[in-house]
C-alpha cells in the first residue's frame, strides 16, 4: 500500500497543476521499487508515467515553469528530452535573498566580470556552486538568474528522469551532457542532485546507482573552468559526502525573513493595483516559503481579477490564504490570535460571520465570541 504522504504529495502536485511533479514523485517511488526488486510495482508505475501527457518532454515543464518558455532547442544526445539548453529570462533583481546568500552570489558575479584579471594571477572564478535548502526557497530560480546575469546558456538535466528511464545508460549520458560544457561557456544546472548522489553506502543502491554516481564524481573533477555547474539539492543530508565536497561555494537558501517576504509580496505584486497592509500579510506568513507566498500572491490575484474591482486589497489576501489553506497547500500553523485577527479583518470589511464561517471552517459560534 502507498503511505499517506505519497498520496498527499501527489495530490498536491495535481491540485496545483504540476503534472511534471507528479511524474517525478511516480519516477522515484518506480526507482525505489526497482531497488527494492519490486519489478513489477517499478514497471506499472512506469507504465503509468508513459500515460500523463508530456511527462517526458518539457512541454509540461514549460507550462508550469514560464521562465523556461524560451526553451531553445533539445541537445540532441541519444535520449532527446531529458536535457534542454536555453538562455533564461529570470534576472538576479527578481531573486529574494537574505544577506548571506546576497553577499555570496554579488562576490560570484564580480569574479566572474573580473576573470581575466583574476586569469593574470592565475585564480579562477568559483564555477561549482551547491545551492541547498528547503523545498520552495528559490534554488531553481537562482540558479536560473546566474545564467541570465553570465549571459550563458542554461543546460538543464533532469536527473531523476535520466537515471529514471534509462537505468544502464546514465553514465555514457553524464559524460556527453559533461562533454557540452567543455565545448562552450554554459551552466550546466544538475537540479535535485540528490536523486543519484546519495550516501554511497547505502545498502540498498543498487550497483548501477553507485557506478553513477562514481562517473559523476569523475566529471565534476574534471569540469572545466569556462564553465559553471551547479547542483541544486532540498535533501542536503542525503547527499553523498564525496559530491559535497566537489562544490567549493555553497549557498543556503532559508525560508524568508520578514523582510525577504516583504520584498517577495512586493515583486510578485508588483503589476497589480493594490490597496494592502504588507505589515500584517508578513506577520501571517511567517514559517512560509518564497514558492508559498507566490501561490498565496497569485490566487489573490486571481480572486481580484475575477470580482473587477479596481485593486487588490488586504481581504483578497486573506480570502486566497484560507482558500489555499483549506486545500492543504499552506499548512503552516498560525498562532489562535492571528487567526481571530484575520476574521476581525475579514468582519470590519463588512463580511457577515457566516462568510467567514464559510470561509474559514472556523464554527459560526467561535466567531461569534472571539470577534468584536
Ligand atoms: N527567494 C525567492 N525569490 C523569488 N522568488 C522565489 C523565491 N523562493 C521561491 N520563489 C518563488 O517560488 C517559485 C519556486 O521556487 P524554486 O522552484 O526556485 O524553489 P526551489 O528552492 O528550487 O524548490 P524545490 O526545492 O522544491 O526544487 C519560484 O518560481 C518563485 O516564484
Ligand atoms: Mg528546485
Amino acid at each position: 500500500m502507498p503511505s499517506i504522504k505519497l498520496i498527499e504529495d501527489i495530490t498536491n502536485a495535481f491540485i496545483s497543476g504540476d503534472i511534471h511533479s507528479v511524474a517525478s514523485i511516480l519516477r522515484k517511488e518506480s526507482i525505489k521499487s526497482k531497488q527494492n526488486r519490486k519489478v513489477v510495482v517499478s514497471k506499472r508505475l512506469e507504465n503509468l508515467i508513459k500515460k500523463i501527457p508530456s511527462a517526458n518532454s518539457f512541454s509540461a515543464a514549460n507550462l508550469a515553469r514560464p521562465e523556461e518558455s524560451d526553451y531553445k532547442k533539445t541537445i540532441s544526445l541519444n535520449n532527446p528530452g531529458l536535457v534542454s539548453e536555453f538562455h533564461s529570462q529570470v534576472l538576479p533583481e527578481e531573486v529574494v535573498l537574505d544577506i548571506d546568500a546576497k553577499n555570496i552570489v554579488a562576490t560570484l558575479f564580480r569574479e566572474w566580470e573580473d576573470r581575466d584579471r583574476l586569469s593574470d594571477f592565475g585564480l579562477q572564478p568559483a564555477n561549482k556552486i551547491l545551492l541547498y535548502g528547503p523545498p520552495g526557497t528559490g534554488k531553481t530560480k537562482l540558479a536560473y538568474a546566474i545564467a541570465n546575469k553570465l549571459n550563458f546558456p542554461l543546460i538543464l538535466v533532469r536527473l531523476d528522469e535520466l537515471v529514471s528511464s534509462y537505468l544502464g545508460k546514465t553514465g555514457q549520458n553524464i559524460r556527453e551532457i559533461f562533454d557540452i560544457a567543455r565545448q562552450k561557456n554554459v551552466v550546466l544546472f544538475l537540479d535535485e542532485i540528490d536523486t543519484v548522489a546519495k550516501h554511497r553506502a547505502d545498502e540498498k543502491e543498487l550497483g548501477e546507482l553507485k557506478r553513477i554516481v562514481t562517473v559523476l564524481l569523475q566529471n565534476i573533477d574534471l569540469f572545466p573552468n569556462n564553465s559553471l555547474i551547479i547542483g541544486a539539492t532540498n535533501h542536503d543530508e542525503i547527499l553523498d559526502k564525496a559530491i559535497w565536497r566537489r562544490f567549493p561555494l555553497k549557498i543556503r537558501l532559508e525560508v524568508p525573513s520578514p523582510e525577504s517576504r516583504e520584498l517577495l509580496f512586493n515583486l510578485f505584486l508588483e503589476k497589480i493595483e493594490k490597496q494592502v497592509d504588507f505589515g500584517f500579510l508578513v506577520k501571517i506568513t511567517d514559517g512560509l516559503s518564497g514558492s508559498e507566498i507566490f501561490d498565496l500572491t497569485q490566487q489573490a490575484t486571481k480572486n481580484y481579477v475575477i470580482s473587477g474591482r479596481s485593486y487588490l486589497s488586504t481581504t483578497d489576501m486573506m480570502i486566497a490564504y484560507f482558500h489555499l489553506m483549506l486545500g492543504n497547500r499552506l499548512y503552516k500553523k498560525i498562532s489562535k490570535q492571528d487567526l481571530y485577527a484575520m476574521c476581525q479583518k475579514l468582519k470590519d470589511h463588512g463580511f457577515k460571520l457566516k462568510d467567514i464561517e464559510e470561509m474559514t471552517k472556523i464554527p459560526y459560534t467561535t466567531l461569534r465570541d472571539n470577534l468584536k
